[in-house]
């Protein structure tokens, strides 16, 4: 495999046409590094390990085994999608394992922001570890590095780098977009056929709704953070703001205020709305949403969302305020 360097005379992928010759390449190399032997991915459903899994499959169909963790704490629809795309459609090998009691139990009672990304990362460790010991003949492990990971190995995403795999585990490493930039990535994947909904998708942080739902974690609050995510995120698309705004999602604090519902007094949490712009998530700015969409949202929140009696909009920029909010 190549270096760590980008080469300077390397062009950059803006087009189905250079992606496909990107693919071709890297296609023909990933054949004769691997031949009949045995890759194992972890597969999260996010743009770098779906594409990393749609040019394995290309190249080495069923020698790929893909292993989907849902910790439970993913949106909506997310498990349900990857286990659609890379089974049902890309008729992949996909172990699916459903790890949500495990993780929730392992997370109950636990406030401290950097313990929950600790156990999450620990955990997830050790179920990919669990699975990789249930299967034979695996040589080579996938990942999907992307060139900023290297340029930036103490960036962003490496506050949730918890370790890898035991010593004894020790798999070659297949590594085939390290040298790309996440909007190569995002050219590859779509000229690999991956849904638009996949390809393009906002970051999500590695602990995923672990992190919005703040403090400890209660299944309860859980879900109100999935359900009112799921439903911005449904307004943001069908209103055009999907591609105009970096981030965007809903917070539930674990603390309640009280409201009224046909003269009735009620004890429930309030959903906070996070809509950001940002370059490099260094800084970022606030996304202006048109009043009405706002309210509509609000509306839909406390009408669908069981538990809510409030909706919040959060105008703070980083700095002072991080994107996540813990
Ligand atoms: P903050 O909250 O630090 O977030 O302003 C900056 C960007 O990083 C993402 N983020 C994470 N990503 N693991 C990740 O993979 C994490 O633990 C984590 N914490 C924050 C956040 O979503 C934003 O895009």
């Amino acid at each position: 495999m190549s270096g760590n360097v980008r080469p300077e005379t390397m062009e950059r992928i803006t087009n189905s046409e250079l992606a496909n010759a990107f693919i071709d390449e890297q296609v023909a190399q990933l054949r004769a590094e691997i031949k009949d032997k045995k890759v194992l991915l972890a597969l999260s459903g996010g743009v770098d390990s779906s594409v990393v899994a749609a040019l394995l499959i290309k190249a080495i169909g069923k020698q790929l085994v893909c292993v989907h963790v849902n910790h439970g704490l993913l949106r909506k629809g997310e498990p349900e999608q990857v286990v659609d795309v890379f089974r049902n459609q890309m008729k992949a090998n996909l172990v699916y394992v459903d790890a949500v009691d495990r993780f929730l139990d392992k997370l109950e009672g636990v406030a401290e922001p950097e313990e929950k990304r600790k156990i999450i990362g620990g955990e997830f460790i050790r179920v990919f570890e669990e699975e990789a010991r249930k299967l034979d003949g695996i040589e080579f492990l996938a990942q999907g590095t992307i060139y900023p990971d290297i340029l930036e190995s103490d960036g962003v995403k490496a506050h949730h780098n918890v370790g890898g795999l035991p010593e004894d585990l020790n798999f070659s490493l297949v590594e085939p977009i390290k040298l790309l930039f996440k909007d190569e990535v995002r050219v590859v994947g779509k000229a690999l056929g991956l849904p638009d909904g996949m390809v393009y998708r906002q970051p999500f942080p590695g602990p995923g709704l672990g992190v919005r739902c703040t403090g400890a974690i209660t299944r309860d609050r859980l879900e109100a953070v999935r359900e009112s995510d799921a439903i911005l995120r449904e307004e943001f698309d069908k209103n055009g703001l999907a591609g105009k705004v970096w981030q965007y999602f809903t917070i539930v604090p674990d603390y309640k205020s009280t409201g009224v519902i046909d003269g009735k007094r009620l004890w429930d949490w309030p959903v906070v709305i996070r809509a950001v712009n940002t370059k490099d998530a260094m800084s970022a700015t606030i996304e202006e949403i048109p009043y009405a969409l706002l309210q509509h949202i609000t509306s839909r929140i406390i009408k669908e969302v069981k538990g809510v009696n409030r909706v919040l909009y959060d105008l703070t920029p980083k700095p002072t305020g991080t994107i996540e909010w813990e």
